[in-house]
This record gives C-alpha cells, sequence and structure tokens, in this order.
C-alpha cells in the first residue's frame, strides 16, 4: 500500500496514522468477498448509545454485481467520480434516527454512525486496503434508487479500494493527492479544565 502516514506531534498507532483518504485506487484489484465482510464486521462491532446499532450499511461489490455499482456511483458528485471510477467497492452508511425500545428520538445515531464508518475505515487499513468516505452524494437519488426508508438519514458513502500510484489521476485531484496532510494545531480544539483553554 501507498502510504502518506500522518505527521504527529505525539507518536500514536500506525493503523491510526496510516489512515488517509487517497483518490488514487487500483481499478484492476478486486477486493475479496471475505475482505468485504472483514469490513462489515468491523463496522458491526461500533459502540452506540444504548447498544441501539443505528448504523444502516449498504454495500455495492463491482465484481459481483456491476449495474448495481454503477447505480450508486452515479449517485455520486462529479467531483469524487472523477477518481472512484476507479475503486472496487462502494458503501453507503445511514442512521436510524430513532430508538428501537421505546421509539424517541436517537440524538447520538449519527454519532455512531459515524464511529461504524471510521471502524470499517479503520479496518480497510488492517487490511491493506483503502477507504475514502464522502458527502459528496445526491442523497435523494440514492434513496430513490435502492429504496432506502424516507426516515433513515443518509451520512456518507465509502469508496474502497487497493491504491494506486498517484499517476492514474490527473488535474486537480492528483495534485491533492500529493498535497502534505494538515491538521490544524492541537491546542485550537483541543481543551484542557475548561473551553477554550489549550491543552499542552
Ligand atoms: C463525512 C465526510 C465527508 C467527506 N466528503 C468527501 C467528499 O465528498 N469528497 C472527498 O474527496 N473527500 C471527502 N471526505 C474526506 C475528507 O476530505 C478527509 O477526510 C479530510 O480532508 C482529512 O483527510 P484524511 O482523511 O486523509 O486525513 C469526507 C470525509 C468525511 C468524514
Amino acid at each position: 500500500m501507498l502510504l502518506k502516514p500522518a505527521v504527529t506531534d505525539f507518536p500514536i498507532h500506525e493503523l491510526l496514522a496510516h489512515r488517509w483518504s487517497p483518490r488514487a485506487f487500483d481499478v484492476a484489484k478486486p477486493v475479496s468477498r471475505e475482505q468485504v465482510l472483514a469490513l462489515v464486521e468491523a463496522a458491526r462491532w461500533a459502540p452506540s448509545c444504548f447498544g441501539e446499532e443505528p448504523w444502516r450499511v449498504i454495500v455495492w461489490d463491482r465484481a459481483r454485481d456491476t449495474a448495481r455499482w454503477q447505480k450508486a456511483f452515479d449517485c455520486l458528485a462529479e467531483g469524487n467520480q472523477a477518481w472512484v471510477k476507479n475503486t472496487p467497492l462502494l458503501i453507503a452508511v445511514g442512521a436510524d434516527p430513532q430508538f428501537g425500545h421505546n421509539g424517541k428520538d436517537n440524538r447520538w445515531a449519527q454519532y455512531d454512525s459515524g464511529a461504524a464508518g471510521i471502524s470499517l475505515c479503520l479496518q480497510a487499513v488492517a487490511l491493506g486496503l483503502a477507504a475514502h468516505q464522502m458527502g459528496g452524494f445526491d442523497a435523494q437519488k440514492l434513496r430513490d434508487a435502492f429504496g432506502i426508508p424516507a426516515h433513515i438519514t443518509l451520512m456518507s458513502m465509502i469508496a474502497v479500494g487497493y491504491q494506486a500510484a498517484p499517476d492514474v489521476l490527473t488535474g486537480e485531484v492528483r495534485e491533492r493527492e500529493v498535497a502534505p496532510r494538515r491538521r490544524r494545531p492541537l491546542g485550537e480544539i483541543f481543551f484542557e479544565g475548561g473551553w477554550g483553554v489549550p491543552i499542552k
């Protein structure tokens, strides 16, 4: 795998440092069934408020069902289609906003679904794959295309596959692929003891 590890201020686990959101994928390398199942299993074991498991996940494996993969691909924003065209696997993550046990609003549903999404992404890294989450898609189009119930909040689509060298990309997308990864300074948004007090 081609890595662009995070340059961290303090050491972190390599699985976390190696997770990133690349755009260069190898169109010739499908993801195995075992890998697909490991990805969803990782998401399944995410923590959730009340153990509700509010995430709802749909997988489209290009090698198994090209037509449905294409239908999901067609829901992506143009800017994303430019690089997702090389990925073998697409995944959508939604959130059920109501608790099953009492029908009340579950205001943690999106938080928990994000946890399931990142679990899946980290499992991808552990398997030697890369995963790239996207908010740039037409949620209504995806809903209509796959009969996703109206009450499910569609959160993200995730492209997964084997990474390729940046030369499979062109233009601005390629530039972003090779640009350094950045984060805000730690103390700007991580506080200790009170709001706005930078952790040191
Ligand atoms: C909810 C969400 C939506 C995102 N939407 C897009 C997107 O539509 N297109 C894209 O190229 N990247 C998208 N990204 C990827 C982010 O741009 C990326 O995570 C961020 O720049 C940090 O880079 P890193 O993941 O490589 O550390 C999204 C990430 C998240 C978590």
